[in-house]
């Protein structure tokens, strides 16, 4: 098991697809409260099929292998999954990746109303910047889901319109820039990766 990331609260870290299977389905992929804002193919319909989707999941992320993917989110104090982070490149019409990187978030319906989507969600952007160097990061978002946007006003994203860029379907668009100091690690890593170049 690895943890990737760590808040007051919580733990991030990778899915282990036989021992999750059963507690990502019961608790979240199979209510359809859960799942209402999210794309139909999110939904799991028993624990073998979610058990498949955790193994298939790992598996596109050791085949990326940019640091980019999905993460059980843990509550410290009760050991038990709470929801889902990821950090993804955002698919096109087709499901191809685009080059723009989103953060998302899933928690299970016991679990809302407590921050913890905005606090994992805090440490998965810090990650993205500080240690994927993107220089933005998007999330995108129903425009009916309105728990899903205050979490974005909560992380001090910036709403930018809507797009209908990504997934094939018409989504609000909120915007994070990296903040100055990893802005400026990000350049000179640039430079140093163009100075090895010449
Ligand atoms: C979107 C979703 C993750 C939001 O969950 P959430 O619990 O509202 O969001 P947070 O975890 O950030 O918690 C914030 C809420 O907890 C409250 N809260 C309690 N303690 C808190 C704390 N220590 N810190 C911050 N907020 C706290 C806040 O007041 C806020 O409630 P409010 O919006 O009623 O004011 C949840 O609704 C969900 O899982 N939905 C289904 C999946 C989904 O649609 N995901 C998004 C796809 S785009």
């Amino acid at each position: 098991m690895t943890n990737l990331l760590e808040t007051e609260r919580l733990i991030v870290r990778s899915w282990i697809p036989e021992r999750d299977a059963e507690q990502a389905f019961v608790v979240m992929y199979s209510d359809s409260e859960v799942t209402r804002f999210l794309r139909h193919a999110s939904r799991v319909t028993s624990i073998d099929l979610q058990r498949q989707r955790l193994i298939e999941n790992s598996e596109r992320m050791h085949q990326r292998n940019n640091g980019t993917g999905s993460w059980a989110i843990v509550e410290k104090q009760t050991t038990t999954i709470v929801g889902t982070i990821l950090l993804l490149q955002l698919p096109d019409k087709d499901g191809l990746p685009t080059l723009d990187y989103e953060v998302g978030w899933h928690l299970r319906r016991v679990s809302w109303g407590k921050g913890y989507a905005t606090e994992a969600g805090q440490v998965m952007l810090n990650y993205g910047f500080s240690v994927l160097n993107l220089p933005v990061i998007y999330a995108v978002v129903k425009p009916e889901n309105h728990a899903s946007i205050r979490v974005t006003q909560r992380l001090g994203m910036k709403p930018i319109g809507t797009t209908n860029k990504y997934y094939g379907i018409e989504l609000l668009l909120f915007q994070l820039d990296a903040p100055e100091e990893w802005k400026g690690s990000r350049e000179q890593g640039e430079q140093g990766k163009q100075g090895k170049k010449e």
